[in-house]
């Protein structure tokens, strides 16, 4: 079948190769039980790429990332490559692939699957049932401002710069976002800064509340420090639909919430562009966790957060939202019959390798499509 999809596999290091190869076992099903195909190619990002090309991203990546339909990203970083200059670390990297394709707009979703509600360090009653989507600005904030650096004073003092700046339209953009996703879901957004001593806040909770007042007056919006959401997220999460906040705050509050669910090894996330003339919208997939280089190479990691990722560029990318429920009921059947990766592992259940567990979805797949 002729494919328009092309579809950039970036594993990068660390665990990322591992859960990489079992959503590349699912495309080939894909392929041969759905008809679904893609254009497929992968390349080096982050320390491989290092390693290969002593730069974290080439150029010639970077373009065809730039021409791709969607992107698949595993995890970039590990210690083999900590003591890099901060511009040539694996990190640099990715944050070259947001800013260039312009992903402003990263949903992290957390939620919690039934069979994970006691693998949470939080009370059953707390997290059950919970759903909560944190859109994060992606490309600009403190990751991005100038001035940045390390200056010597003259009193031989050392001195560390980053410099935290927001405009009216990154504000409002993935403002946006946020509504929009709100109104297919539960209707409701909670706006996080630090309006209380940065003037960055001020701007962002201003621009929030404009947008929302101009465009989605019947979206439900409230506002909160970002202090007070890591509060609150660990004492009562499911008052929580949508949370739009800046990149560093979305840093830290989706790793937080994403604890609530049991395990990073289960979240996905998408990180979204605007829509060209053409139709299409850039966007890269990756899962939240990071490239855990204790477990790297020992077939213990868990492919489910890499997996969902695939779902969602189905959903977001390539508009086959029935192929990702697809994917996303195998993932919470495989839960249900009781095999878990070390990082979900409860007593009882029968603990899996990375490589069984993809084996075990394919199969779930299999049952599901016959
Ligand atoms: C994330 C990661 C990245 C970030 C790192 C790897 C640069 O923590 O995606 O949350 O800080 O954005
Ligand atoms: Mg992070």
């Amino acid at each position: 079948m002729a494919s328009n999809k092309r579809l950039l596999m970036l594993p990068g290091d660390g665990i990322g190769p591992e859960v990489m190869r079992e959503v590349r076992r699912v495309i080939e099903w894909m392929d041969k039980r759905r008809a679904v195909s893609f254009d497929l190619s992968e390349d080096l990002v982050g320390g491989s790429a290092i390693d290969a090309h002593g730069t974290p991203l080439t150029d010639e990546t970077m373009t065809t990332a730039m021409e791709a339909d969607a992107v698949l990203l595993g995890a970039v970083g590990g210690p083999k490559w900590d003591n890099l200059p901060f511009d040539q670390k694996p990190e640099r990297g990715l944050l070259r692939l947001r800013k260039e394709m312009d992903l402003y707009a990263n949903l992290r979703p957390a939620m919690c699957f039934d069979a994970l509600v006691d693998a949470s360090s939080l009370k059953p009653e707390l997290v059950s049932g919970l759903d909560i989507m944190i859109v994060r600005e992606l490309t600009a904030g403190v990751y991005f401002g100038e001035p940045r650096g390390i200056e010597t004073l003259p009193n031989g003092q050392r001195k560390g710069i980053n410099t935290q700046t927001y405009t009216t339209s990154e504000i409002r953009r993935v403002c946006r976002v946020a509504y929009e996703l709100a109104q297919k879901r539960d209707n409701r957004v909670c706006s996080v800064e630090k309006a209380n001593v940065m003037e960055s806040g001020v701007l962002w909770r201003e621009e929030a509340q404009w947008v929302h007042d101009q465009e989605f007056a019947g979206v439900e919006l409230g506002h909160m420090y970002a202090d007070n959401c890591a509060m609150q997220l660990v004492r009562a999460p499911k008052q929580f639909d949508v949370i739009v906040t800046d990149n560093l705050f979305g840093d830290m509050l989706s790793d937080c919430a994403a604890m609530l669910t049991g395990s990073l090894g289960m979240l996905p996330s998408a990180s979204l562009g605007d829509t060209d003339a053409t139709g299409r919208r850039r966007a890269l997939f990756e899962p939240v966790h990071g490239s855990a280089p204790d477990i790297a190479g020992q077939d213990l990691a868990n492919p489910i957060a890499m997996l969902l990722s695939f779902a969602m560029a189905l959903r977001y990318s390539f508009d086959l939202a029935e192929d990702a429920d697809l994917i996303e009921t195998a993932v919470q059947n495989v839960l249900a019959g009781g095999l878990r990766t070390a990082d979900i592992m409860q007593p009882g259940k029968a603990k899996v390798s990375t490589n069984v567990m993809g084996e075990a979805l394919v199969g779930e797949l299999n049952k599901l499509a016959a």
